[in-house]
């Protein structure tokens, strides 16, 4: 088959597999097949770039970096929806239009909680996108948009068709992209709305890629022949290659507080946060005949869900000393009952978001978990209000009562004292951690302990521990066995790559792959610590930002000390450049059941072993992969059922050769 051929098959057969699987939530091919085909695809295109169209499968990673948003007029309004909290107002809705005109049909939706986009195809042909803005003037968000996976680079018909949706961040992803601003020192996003409406806005189209957004369509804006409905609507963005909330219904108006009671429980099982539902009258032929205010339609309406929030009492409210010096105040609560479960205590965020909220000792407030997880103040009840002190930020390091600092363009205050215990301690938390130098047996809670003794107040001192053995072996809990093993894999760090020692010294946006990329070029961490500001950024990942946080670490006299006392200790600096790349079963829990032909189940376990897999028995949620041959029973029901990854032998083998 000649090239451009090729690349035509290869590009229909991503295509298809990525609607099956972004949009229908249906896969089709295995994760290995789609890797090949698409593998096979960047090689072409990279040796024949005269073949390579712009709305390739293989464009989704990203383009060029913007130095800001264009500004977009609307060709039509993004008009909002009118809002109704009750049943009786959403009856009152129905009531009215029916009145005028006759008993209707209505289509209900889940109100997608996200932001909503406008995009545009000119010839079937993914063209533009932009944000709703003031309704009228949005921000052109072309690249960022073209990088979801769900959206349809070529649509099903040639056609010219502008679409409307709301882009949201499925919570897997929130807290995956949460757990990394976590380990980069930065700040975390609120909810999952403000994570995406976050993202969309980044001028770097490669990081919009790496965050997974997704996308709901809902509307087609512009005079639509073939349909004359809402339901219809959303039957043919189907079929156009959109993806579609497949959750709306059309009903009688007498029905639709009985599907609001349906949605508001299936809402607290769906991936994605969701605040409501619209109803919107079905038969498009009438929408104009209803009309429309100022702002929004009269044939549709909003009703909000009541969020899952519990009421109770800001007993105090205390702040934690993050390992930069990040000071996060927290509230603590009247243990209650949220969203499955209780909670004594609620992220406040920072300065500004109590003095917004008004927020203070001893109000009664509501509380909910954003995104599902993490616990927060939502509001105030005023109404309860009776002499409570207005909030007032402290001006000192709750610990080593440094005075704080807060950043111009920063909503935190810091504590910049190095030699902060709280700072130093959390230090050494993320220092031993897993993620960081892996010292088994150096957790919290013993950290916690060793540092009430005086024996653990700084990274250094992990590696002095071992002049305190006798005193050690007497603490309660420990004996000379658990000393013994401890003061082992204490050693044994020693060796650890020098990427993760860097990790480890927690410098400020210096995540675990920055790391890395600082080592590749630098070999060495001396040689970094004398890098030049100027030398710095002309690494591909490296920006001011993080050149300038690597500057200010090592110009620092503390910090020079401890990387010194680090190197004179026997601690490894130097980068293996030999990269042990893991396979891709390192660490995955696989389960073997069936008959093999090629291998024995004992030799096959073996040899997975080798790469680092973990043989287990039982197939459960956890489980990474099941190996299922021939006549394979029970297990592989379970895992077809838990959603697990299965291979068959031939699979197994590509795998492993
Ligand atoms: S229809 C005239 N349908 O809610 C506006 N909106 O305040 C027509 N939204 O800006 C909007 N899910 O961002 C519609 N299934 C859905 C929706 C939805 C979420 C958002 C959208 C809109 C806002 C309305």
């Amino acid at each position: 088959m000649d090239i451009k051929a090729r690349i035509k098959e290869l590009t229909s057969l991503i295509n298809e597999a990525n609607y099956n699987y972004h949009s229908l939530d249906k896969p089709t091919i295995t994760d290995f097949e789609y890797d090949k085909l698409l593998n096979e695809l960047i090689n072409l295109e990279e040796k024949h770039p005269e073949y390579k169209s712009e709305f390739s499968p293989t464009s989704k990673i990203g383009g060029p970096i913007l130095a800001s948003f264009n500004k977009v007029t609307h060709k039509s309004p993004m008009m909002s929806l009118s809002n109704c909290f009750s049943k009786e107002e959403l009856e009152k809705f129905a009531d009215k239009i029916n009145l005028e005109f006759g008993d209707l049909l209505y289509t209900s939706e889940l109100k997608i909680d996200g932001l909503a986009v406008s995009i545009n195809y000119e010839n079937g042909k993914y063209v533009s996108a932009a944000t709703r803005g003031n309704g009228l003037v949005g921000e052109d968000i072309t690249l960022n948009v073209k990088t979801i996976k769900s959206l349809p680079l070529e649509l099903n018909e040639k056609i010219d068709i502008t679409v409307r949706g709301e882009i949201f961040m499925p919570h897997d992803s929130f807290h995956l992209v949460n757990e990394e601003r976590l380990a980069n020192n930065e700040e975390v996003f609120a909810n999952p709305r403000n994570a995406a409406a976050g993202t969309i806005r980044q001028l770097d189209s490669s990081i919009v890629a790496k965050r997974k957004l997704d996308l709901f369509v809902y509307t087609i804006v512009d005079d639509y022949k073939y349909v004359d409905s809402q339901s219809g609507v959303l039957k043919y963005l189907k079929e156009l290659g959109f993806k579609v909330n497949p959750n709306y219904k059309v009903s009688k108006n007498n029905e639709l507080s009985k599907i609001i009671d349906e949605y508001d429980l299936l809402r607290k099982n769906l991936p994605y946060d969701t605040d409501g539902v619209v109803i919107k009258v079905d038969n498009l032929l009438i929408h104009e005949e209803i009309g429309y205010t100022a702002k929004s339609p009269k044939w549709a309406i909003a009703y909000k869900f009541k969020p899952e929030e519990s009421i109770t009492e800001v007993l105090d409210i205390v702040y934690q000393v993050g390992r930069t010096g990040v000071i996060t105040p927290v509230a603590v609560l009247k243990p209650v009952f949220v969203s499955g479960s209780t909670v004594a205590r609620a992220t406040l965020h920072n300065e500004d978001y109590i003095v917004n909220k008004d927020i203070r000792i001893n109000d009664i407030v509501y509380v909910r978990k954003a995104g599902e997880i993490i616990p927060e103040v939502v509001s105030v009840d005023l109404t309860k209000r009776t002499n409570q002190v207005p909030f007032k930020m402290i001006e000192n390091c709750p610990v080593c009562k440094t005075r704080l600092e807060r950043k111009e363009n920063e909503a935190f205050y810091y504590c910049n004292n190095l030699d902060c215990p709280s700072r130093n301690l959390n230090g050494l938390i993320h220092f031993a951690s897993r993620e960081a130098m892996n010292i088994d047996g150096l957790g919290e809670k013993v950290i916690h302990k060793f540092n009430e003794f005086d024996y653990l107040n700084k990274i250094s001192d992990i590696y002095r521990l071992k002049n305190y053995y006798d005193e050690l072996t007497v603490i309660e809990g420990f004996g000379k066995k658990s000393i013994d093993k401890l003061l082992k894999s204490i050693e044994d760090s020693k060796n650890m790559e020098a990427d993760k020692l860097l990790f480890g010294l927690g410098i400020k946006n210096v995540g675990a792959k920055v790391a890395k990329e600082l080592l590749k070029k630098y070999k060495n961490i001396n040689n970094l610590a004398n890098a030049s500001f100027d030398d710095l950024i002309l690494i591909d990942e490296i920006g001011e930002v993080i050149a300038n946080s690597v500057i200010n670490y090592f110009s620092n006299e503390i910090n020079r000390e401890l990387i010194l006392d680090l190197e004179n200790l026997g601690l490894n600096f130097n980068f293996n450049t030999k990269e042990i790349t893991k396979h891709e079963f390192n660490d995955k829990k696989i389960v073997i059941t069936g008959t093999l032909e090629n291998y024995g189940r004992k030799e096959i376990a073996s040899i997975l072993e080798s790469f680092g897999a973990k043989i287990t028995s039982s197939v459960s949620k956890s489980t990474d992969y099941v190996i299922a041959g021939s006549e394979a029973g029970s297990k592989l029901d379970k895992a077809i059922e838990l959603g697990v990854k299965v291979l068959n032998e031939t699979e197994l083998l590509e795998r492993i050769k």
